[in-house]
């Protein structure tokens, strides 16, 4: 009954082995090694065309890595008001970046609006003395568990890149965005006019591995400078390329991302029968947000289980409720979830 995050799961068998599979023998550092090439080989297929491949180790580190690379002096990164950049990480965009703006913007259910984006960017018009707009960053999964198709997608990115903005993706979740929306990884990306990404692992299933995907790379400046001052280059990166070997082989990465997304559902439908509980809002990916009694989040956690709790701007809970997020995994089993329910 663990539902505090996906990184509280453990890393999957199959990274495990590929780790110990992995662990014969010398290799060249720095990702010079064959490994390290195969996997970015591998990312190509993934996403059907050719790839940049930038190992980190978290995805804030990818974040930061990432919209540096298309920093500019006073620079401004748009993003969603419950963006993980924005209120998750220290600033560590604008540290990476010498100081770039991120500028929240109004969304539903973590998905921007369009009316926001386009205000943001009729309020900064191109030469304007107050500010230049330099990219849009996008969360899919979002940071509410809600997913965007291709359209919306290119909904947004299609007015921002005319404004000349390069579009980055914050993709920690991206497998339960493929997963739950059915589309292709170049549908959700590239071909929805997406330029770069962080590109998660570690949520679904690997235990330190995550990457900058880059289609546009003439957006992005100094990758690889920027990566090492910042001690983000693996000298062993070929554990990193090992977990996303074993991640993206067999469409093991979608497998999971789909489990962990139907577990989430099998909760969502649970808590809409009951009279007890209820949907903070309505998803489809691996977060759920639910308003349950305190007495109920009480009996979880006395039962062994953790969930938290979780402000929103939306949601108000009555007295004696509370509203918590429910995070699924590829480790969470159905009688985690039914436990759960039945606790509730
Ligand atoms: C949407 C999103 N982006 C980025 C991150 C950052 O990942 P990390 O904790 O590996 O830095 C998280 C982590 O929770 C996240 O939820």
């Amino acid at each position: 009954m663990n539902f505090a995050s996906d990184n509280w799961a453990g890393a999957t068998p199959e990274v495990m082995a590929a780790l110990g599979r992995h662990n014969e023998g010398f290799a060249p550092g720095y990702g010079s090694d064959a490994l390290t090439e195969k996997v970015r080989g591998m990312f190509c297929e993934v996403f059907e065309r050719d790839v940049e491949v930038w190992f980190t180790p978290t995805g804030t580190a990818s974040n930061a890595l990432g919209l540096s690379a298309v920093s500019r002096p006073g620079g401004m990164v748009l993003c969603s008001a419950e963006a993980h950049i924005h209120n998750d990480e220290w600033g560590a965009t604008e540290y990476a970046s010498g100081g770039m703006k991120l500028m929240p913007m109004a969304h539903r259910d973590g998905l921007v609006l369009g009316d926001a984006l386009e205000a943001m960017l009729a309020r900064y018009p191109e030469g304007n003395r107050l500010g230049q707009l330099v990219a849009l960053s996008l969360t899919n999964a979002t940071e509410l568990g809600t997913v965007y198709g291709p359209d919306a997608l290119a909904a947004l990115t299609a007015p921002a890149r005319a404004r000349g903005l390069a579009v980055h993706l914050d993709g920690a979740r991206f497998a339960n965005a493929v997963a739950a929306s059915g589309a292709t990884p170049a549908e959700l990306t590239w071909r929805a006019g997406v330029d770069f990404m962080s590109f998660g692992g570690t949520k679904n299933g690997c235990w330190a591995a995550e990457a900058v995907v880059v289609f546009a790379p003439e957006k992005l400046h100094d990758v690889m400078a920027r990566r090492q001052r910042a001690g983000h280059t693996f000298s062993k990166a070929r554990f990193v390329a090992a977990q996303f070997e074993a991640y993206l082989s067999d469409g093991n990465w979608l497998a999971w991302a789909g489990h962990a997304n139907a577990m989430a559902e099998r909760l969502r439908a649970g808590l809409r029968q009951r009279e007890t509980a209820r949907l903070g809002w309505d998803n489809t990916a691996n977060e759920v947000f639910a308003v349950i009694s305190a007495e109920a989040l009480d009996a979880v956690r006395a039962a062994g289980g953790t969930a938290h709790e979780w402000p929103s701007e939306t949601v108000t809970p009555a007295a004696g409720e509370v509203l918590v997020r429910l995070v699924t995994s590829w480790a969470t089993t159905p009688e985690d979830v039914d436990r759960f329910l039945k606790l509730v």
